[in-house]
């Protein structure tokens, strides 16, 4: 007995003596830290807190600035976004180096989908509910951006977003809170590796605290009105995961809060962030969202912008230039006293000794490894395989996919088959010396695939915006001649992303239009919605016998898609955002209340929840999708009907794989608690597992339901579990509930 307990304990002797370790280095780097401080003037602690963009590439409105190197030398800047490469880092970096006490910069850039090798869109890519394959995407963005003199991304972005008209829902992981938090979790994992200071990690920046995907009307950089109950049970956890996966950094938001712009909003970055949460790393704004604050009208000039900022927590001013204009003078008029400087300058230096540049500030600047590390083969298989898993089947009428490898004659049609650059998506980053197009366009990725039995025909169509339909006759006559034909329509990929709102989310132009006149040759049409975004698209929904919602896939973009045609791979995502119908729906999410009049159906709107000239069920919900296979759910066993708070309750559901294919499904766990002090939603997402079944194969898979999954955020803002009756539901979507029990929460 005595014998088998030794591991254990060796194992935690192991334990004690990493986090002494781990302890013993902060408590050294708190020192060192100490010690550069002590030296440093006031210009030099402030020259820390402030942060430019580069000359050659811009991601927000440009300050002309021509004095870069000069304030660089006078140790007037702590870090640049915007510069890549080993040679343009080395190049600043040295420049860094000849200031008085040669801290060295921060050089910070938007690695959002892939560095080189691009991934598909964040949005994209939550419709994978593969935190695996979530996370190793960031690894590998990591890996490359590391190498190529870059130290920190800004992100993820982890704000949830419900309102597909706002652009920057392609950027996150789509309405869901506690899918949201996974992801977010797994990214910054994937960003940071091991830990800071290993020569392939980069800081993670947790973005837009907070509440910014709420933007009112879409409308992006608008104004948010929400409770805090909301705002602590739907928009803060994506935040606290990330925060517990170690995030180094986070940055504000643009929005104003209720009122107070989140770069001045001192409830968020200080009392919740860094008091509660007990965060220790920084907090830069958002591009000029600190003189933004004029604009609002919370501030009446920079002075004031800056004051309101550093007192609400923002450690680093990116591009505004009010910190730099404005803080020494509120030191000496007293409206600020140094401490505050001190603790945001010795938090932006704690991360700098952290990444080791102290030691050496060219670490990130080894071209030789950058080349290495940019064209290793590796990152495009994790490219294709992301790829692969954010495609979403929408629909497969008589199961037209997966096509066969011996169809004759194939035509590929659409303003999307041979765009290249489009597949990148919007947040794409132009490294230098590396040609942009090396993306696999689609056209490419079917040649790939098919053998030389296989004719490809091609024709354009039409373009994605205008009304011009000159080319749907040349288009229709190769559709004729082709057994099947595949349709690649959907938006440009600057469509969806910072600044690209939209009020009509219809596909662009007349593609719809061509879709119809294709269809009416009678040919089978397999459609292909290139988007960043939510669509409507009604007409093909209901006309196209089947549908592939493709998204920004990114480099292997071509490859992936011909995998999905052929049944290479049995597509498996399911949509990590609901699509509405029609704009007049949105905000549309499945996890709503039911409201005092529920409407249950669309027949009857007899003075209940519903509109007059719509639906009020969306066009596919929440974690649909569907595949190549089918798969049954069945014996839902639960080890007991009543939980005390501090017992569980194991759920076992036995999944089968029914169909031909071999595949994965994504099971879904919802929960309801039917009665609350506050109205509960009509489901939530508390648990999935993504598995894997050979066709025929069956498995049982277990959940555990706890206290934590029955809590929520009461009227005092308190986490609680109230005792009472729950509704179990397992599904294979929001609404594709396949079985469903109850249990009850005991005193
Ligand atoms: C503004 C965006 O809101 C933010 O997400 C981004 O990181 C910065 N610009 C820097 O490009």
């Amino acid at each position: 007995m005595c014998r088998k307990k030794q591991p254990a304990v060796l194992l935690l002797l192991l334990l004690v003596i990493a986090f002494a370790n781990v302890t013993a280095q902060q408590k050294s780097i708190a020192q060192k830290v100490d010690s550069v401080l002590k030296l440093m003037t006031l210009e030099e602690k402030i020259g820390q807190m402030n942060q430019y963009n580069d000359d050659h590439t811009a991601t927000g409105p440009v300050t002309l600035d021509n004095k870069k190197q000069e304030q660089i030398k006078n140790g007037q800047v702590g870090s640049l976004l915007n510069t890549v490469g080993t040679e343009r880092t080395r190049s600043w970096q040295q420049i860094a180096m000849q200031s008085r006490l040669k801290i060295p910069l921060l050089f910070g850039q938007d690695v959002i989908h892939g560095y080189k090798t691009t991934f598909p869109i964040p949005l994209a890519e939550a419709c994978s509910w593969d935190l695996n394959a979530i996370q190793l995407t960031a690894r590998v963005a990591a890996t490359e951006a590391s190498a190529s003199g870059i130290h920190w991304t800004f992100a993820p972005m982890v704000d949830i977003a419900r309102d597909p008209r706002w652009g920057r829902v392609m950027e996150g992981a789509g309405e869901d809170t506690y899918l949201g938090s996974k992801i977010a979790y797994a990214r910054v994992k994937g960003f940071q590796g091991n830990k800071l200071g290993d020569i392939n990690a980069v800081m993670a920046c947790v973005k837009h605290f907070a509440a910014y995907g709420a933007a009112i009307g879409g409308r992006d950089y608008n104004s948010v009105d929400m409770s805090d109950r909301m705002l602590w049970e739907t928009y803060l956890p994506p935040f606290k995961a990330a925060l517990d996966a170690g995030a180094a950094t986070f940055m504000n938001s643009f929005n104003d809060l209720n009122g107070v712009p989140a770069t001045g909003n001192k409830y968020l970055q200080r009392d919740i962030l860094k008091d509660k949460w007990n965060f220790k790393g920084f907090v830069v704004s958002d591009w000029g969202s600190i003189g933004e604050m004029i604009n609002h009208g919370n501030a009446k000039n920079e002075y004031e912008a800056a004051l309101s900022a550093v007192t609400a927590g923002s450690d680093m001013d990116m591009e505004s230039r009010c910190y730099k204009n404005s803080l020494a003078q509120l030191v000496k008029d007293k409206k600020i006293p140094v401490a505050l400087i001190d603790d945001a300058v010795k938090r932006i230096l704690q991360k700098k000794f952290e990444l080791g540049l102290f030691n050496d500030p060219y670490k990130f600047c080894n071209t030789a490894r950058e080349q290495v590390a940019l064209n290793n083969p590796e990152h495009v298989k994790v490219a294709r395989e992301a790829a692969t898993k954010s495609i979403v089947l929408l629909k497969n009428q008589n199961n037209l996919l997966p096509l066969s490898k011996n169809t004759k004659t194939i035509a590929f049609i659409g303003p999307l088959v041979k765009a290249v650059k489009q597949n990148k998506g919007f947040w794409d980053v132009e490294v230098p010396g590396v040609d942009s197009n090396f993306i696999v366009s689609q056209w490419e990725g079917l040649q790939n695939k098919v053998g030389t039995s296989t004719t490809l025909l091609y024709a354009k169509g039409c373009d994605i915006e205008g009304n011009n339909k000159d080319d749907f006759a040349e288009a229709v006559e190769v559709a004729k001649q082709a057994d099947v034909v595949i349709l690649s329509i959907g938006e440009r990929r600057d469509m969806s992303g910072e600044a690209k709102s939209r009020s009509n989310i219809n596909i662009p132009g007349v593609q719809e239009d061509l879709l119809k006149e294709l269809l009416a040759t009678g040919k089978p049409v397999v459609v292909l919605i290139n988007a960043g975004r939510p669509l409507v698209f009604n007409y093909t929904a209901d006309n196209a016998p089947a549908i592939l919602y493709t998204w920004w896939l990114g480099s292997e973009a071509g490859n992936a898609i011909a995998d999905v045609l052929f049944g290479d791979y049995n597509p498996s995502a399911k949509l990590a955002i609901t699509f509405p119908r029609s704009v007049g729906q949105i905000p549309i999410y499945y996890s709503h209340f039911n409201t005092g009049r529920p409407a249950t159906n669309d027949e009857n709107r007899n003075y209940n929840s519903s509109y007059n000239d719509e639906s009020i069920f969306p066009k596919y919900e929440f974690g649909y999708g569907v595949s190549y296979t089918s798969f049954q759910y069945s014996n839902l066993q639960m080890s007991k009907k009543k939980l005390k708070a501090n017992e569980q309750i194991e759920v076992a559901v036995t999944i089968t794989n029914t169909g031909k294919y071999d595949g994965e499904e994504i099971v879904q766990l919802y929960l309801r608690d039917k009665v609350g002090s506050i109205v509960r939603p009509m489901k939530e997402l508390k648990d999935f597992q993504k598995i894997n079944l050979k066709a025929g194969e069956s498995r049982t898979i277990k959940f555990i339901i706890n206290k934590e999954k029955l809590s929520f955020f009461n009227q005092q803002l308190q986490w609680v579990a109230e005792p009472g009756d729950f509704e179990l539901m397992i599904g294979a979507s929001s609404k594709d509930i396949r079985l469903k029990d109850f249990f009850e929460l005991i005193n």
